[in-house]
């Protein structure tokens, strides 16, 4: 977006991300402010005078929530609250933002936008909190509000996210450090993995197209089993591994994820690029640049083998 000569401030606590990863070009043309979405003086003064907003921050994995329930629900639903609020009293009127497709659980894959959404689990229902909140806001005081429910977001440098990374680095991190990865269940489950590029592509043209509040997946519509993504990693590298599985150690899991995409495509106009095989090759290589600075890349994944039974 900096490329195409947005003007971006950016608002990031910094409890998981950091601006390091980017080039440093790119980083200098960026506004960075740290602080919290639930400053809702802050937020305020951010929001003024913008042309719109793209909501990311929130836990990013379930298992946060898991393990900090009322954090992950004060920042993803008191955070989204403030973003909507701030945007209303500033008479800014666009904003995307990032639901999950996690509120899908318990319906049969492909997940369809139209599907009834009954989370199971707080993420799930504190994300969907914010899609009906979004829609209130759209009708009340016409703010257009487009939510995007990314599948299994994937891509290069996402580092300092250590366990609660997603699994495709997690097994490149393993295997460029010599170690095996660690699998829950039996390696046969699948994700619809998208590559961060082309998510954050979905982002831009959301925030671009002109459409009324409404919701859109953001998937490849291809299934992928952890035992093939591990392949790819293996092929990648010329070794063998030897995964280790072991039981599958929380009550609610997706055994299967995959989008629908008629609707981002003929709607949204957004198809994603990257292939699997692709994006393997690229968080390969960024991971064999970074081997050296982050020596934790191989301890990363005993978080999955260690973690209690919740
Ligand atoms: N990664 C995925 O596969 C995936 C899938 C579905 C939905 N999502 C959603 O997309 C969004 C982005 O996910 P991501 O994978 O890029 O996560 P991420 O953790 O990489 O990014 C989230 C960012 O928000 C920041 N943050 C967290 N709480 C904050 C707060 N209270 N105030 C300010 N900043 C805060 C973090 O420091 C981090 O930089 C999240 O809302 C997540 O729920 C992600």
């Amino acid at each position: 977006m900096v490329a195409d000569g947005y003007e971006i401030t950016s608002l990031d606590n910094y409890k998981i991300g950091g601006k390091e990863f980017l080039p440093v070009d790119v980083a200098q043309q960026v506004n960075w402010v740290e602080g919290d979405s639930r400053d809702f003086g802050l937020l305020s003064e951010l929001v003024r005078g913008k042309d719109g907003v793209i909501h990311l921050a929130a836990p990013s994995s379930f298992l946060m929530y898991e393990e900090d329930p009322i954090d992950g629900a004060s920042v993803t639903t008191q955070g989204f609250l403030n973003v909507l609020e701030a945007m209303r009293r500033n008479d800014v009127r666009k904003l995307v933002y990032a639901s999950t497709s996690a509120v899908y659980e318990g319906n049969p894959v492909p997940y369809v936008e139209g599907m009834t959404i009954d989370p199971p689990d707080l993420k799930a229902l504190s994300k969907k909190w914010n899609e009906d909140a979004a829609h209130q806001y759209s009708t009340r005081y016409g703010i257009k509000a487009i939510g995007l429910r990314p599948f299994s977001v994937y891509g290069h440098d996402e580092f300092s996210k250590g366990g609660y990374a997603n699994v495709i680095s997690l097994f490149a991190w393993a295997a460029v450090s010599k170690t095996n990865p660690v699998v829950w269940g039996d390696g046969q489950q699948t994700r619809d993995f998208i590559y961060v590029d082309d998510a954050g592509l979905a982002f831009q043209r959301a925030l671009e197209a002109d459409l009324d509040t409404q919701e859109f997946n953001v998937g490849t519509g291809i299934e992928t089993t952890f035992t093939e993504a591990i392949a790819m990693v293996e092929q990648e590298l010329g070794v063998s591994l030897a995964p280790k599985f072991v039981d599958v150690p929380i009550a609610i899991y997706a055994h299967r994820l995959l989008a629908d995409t008629t609707r981002a495509e003929n709607v949204l106009g957004f198809r994603a690029r990257t292939s699997v095989r692709e994006g393997v090759r690229r968080v390969v290589e960024a991971t064999k640049r970074a081997q050296r600075d982050w020596p934790e890349l191989a301890t990363a994944q005993m978080y999955f083998e260690t973690l209690p039974q919740h």
